[in-house]
């Protein structure tokens, strides 16, 4: 299943970094957006996931993260989210930029987490900016306010919004001193993280891929795994432990 070259690229590395989507968190129960069950087959993001859409009825947004929030509180990380808290011990340096927003690789106790899309776990104010630990939405008439007043929303990044800058430039900076990038359940068609997979190659990174199909990026990176994170990456973790201790 993987070439020696990766291993023996893995063995003497330093610097690793990986991007993960909702493929990561599929095995977990997670619905990925895009997959046949996929968030974006039953739902519109753009009357979902944008500003405007908020503003317009955010008691319907509210009901909507609500809904993914509870999905999200009722599964546990799978073998592939512990298999990446076990490489990041690994490394020197091990950097995990992640599109995900369910707070699984958190919970399961990676340290370098570069959330390039926020997570759903987090609110902030509209208005003020304020972050917002717990908020309590139950109907339409007791939507989440700051103390300013301001609509809380979740601090997640919307259809046309800004990436926050510090992550993204942490990420694309970890991407191009990276020896080994990994690419793990994304369909890699989302800018600007589907660039990462490209800095990292640009900048002389071994890279790949590990995803149920095929994607856009197949045919770029240097190695391309098929099959499911979650049986993958705890094998190759096998395969580069052996022999270290
Ligand atoms: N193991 C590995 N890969 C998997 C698995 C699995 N068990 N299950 C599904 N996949 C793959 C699918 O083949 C698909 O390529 O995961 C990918 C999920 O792709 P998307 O649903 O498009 O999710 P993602 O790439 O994370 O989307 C990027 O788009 O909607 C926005 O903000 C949202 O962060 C999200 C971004």
């Amino acid at each position: 299943m993987f070439s020696e070259q990766l291993i023996r690229k893995l063995k003497n590395a330093k610097i690793v970094a990986v991007l993960t989507g909702a493929g990561i968190s599929a095995e977990s129960g997670v619905p990925t957006f895009r997959g046949e069950e996929g968030l974006w087959k039953k739902f519109r993001p753009e009357e979902l996931a944008n500003f405007d859409a908020f503003m317009r009825n955010p008691t319907l947004v509210w009901e909507w993260y609500n809904y993914r929030k509870k999905i999200i509180s009722e599964v546990e990380p799978n073998p592939a989210h512990y298999a990446l808290v076990k490489l990041e011990t690994l490394f020197e340096n091990f950097y995990l930029i992640t599109q995900n927003v369910d707070n699984l690789h958190r919970r399961v106790g990676n340290k370098t987490i570069y959330e390039l899309h926020g997570n759903i776990m987090r609110n902030r104010c509209v208005d003020c900016n304020k972050n917002i630990e717990k908020v309590n939405f139950t109907n339409e008439d007791d939507l989440p306010r700051c103390d300013c007043g301001g609509l809380i929303r979740p601090d997640v990044v919307w259809f046309g919004e800004a990436l926050p800058q510090q992550v993204l430039m942490n990420s694309f900076i970890a991407a191009s001193k990276s020896e080994v990038f990994f690419s793990i359940g994304t369909s890699a068609v989302i800018q600007p993280a589907a660039s990462l997979p490209l800095e990292a190659k640009q900048s002389g990174a071994y890279v790949v891929e590990i995803n149920t199909e095929p994607t856009v990026i197949s045919n770029l990176v240097d190695e391309s795994i098929l099959g499911k994170a979650g049986e993958i990456l705890p094998q190759l973790v096998n395969k580069i432990t052996i022999g270290l201790s």
